[in-house]
């Protein structure tokens, strides 16, 4: 059974998080736009797993917003990526729980994902339409998720929510 932690990234991990990046998606878009929101979005939380010493999974959370509210303190999880040697270990999952719980800790409402159905759900994660919630982007209402943290906070709201604005460049 494969064994590794999840901590932080530290300012050595930045090549070897570009690398996975590039390693686990067909371009190095994400690669890219994983350095764009570290240089540009204030309070990310960039998570690296960690196996013997090498980084093998990395996750990101950015800030995103609710147009409705402004106010309410949503992250946009993204990119996420394995080494494809690492994938289905366990490994993704690990960052996912990582990072709620980081979010948790750190007071936001909730978490928005666009991404693969059959795998956000199993950590909470429903179509954030179930909310009246739509994403900016014109994907099947299915892959465009939230994950409410704190509960009830997104009762009564409805509205487009949007990523960062580094994700333009993807
Ligand atoms: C998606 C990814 C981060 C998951 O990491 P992981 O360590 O393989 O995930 P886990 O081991 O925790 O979970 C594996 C599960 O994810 C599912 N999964 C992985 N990639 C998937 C995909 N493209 N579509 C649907 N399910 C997928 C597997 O089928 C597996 O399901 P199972 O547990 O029912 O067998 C990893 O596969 C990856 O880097 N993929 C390429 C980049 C990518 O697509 N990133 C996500 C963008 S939203």
């Amino acid at each position: 059974m494969t064994t590794f932690s999840i901590r932080p990234e530290c300012p050595a991990d930045k090549d070897a998080i570009y690398a996975i990046n590039v390693a686990a998606f067909p371009e190095d878009d994400e690669a890219r736009l994983v350095n764009t929101l570290r240089d540009q979005a204030t309070e990310i939380i960039s998570l690296v797993a960690e196996q013997e010493g090498r980084i093998v999974g990395h996750l990101l959370l950015s800030p995103a917003s609710l147009d409705a509210a402004p106010q309410l303190k949503l992250m946009g999880l993204a990119p996420m990526a394995v080494l494809p040697e690492f994938q289905s270990q366990g490994v993704g999952s690990k960052l996912v729980e990582a990072g709620l719980k980081c979010c948790a800790d750190a007071g936001v409402s909730a978490v928005i994902v666009l991404g693969h159905p059959e795998y956000y759900p199993r950590f909470g994660f429903v179509p954030s339409i179930t909310y009246g919630i739509k994403g900016e982007y014109d994907v099947p209402a299915e892959v465009f998720m939230i994950k409410e943290l704190i509960p009830q906070s997104l009762h009564n709201l409805s509205g487009t929510v949007s990523y960062h604005p580094a994700f333009a460049s993807l």
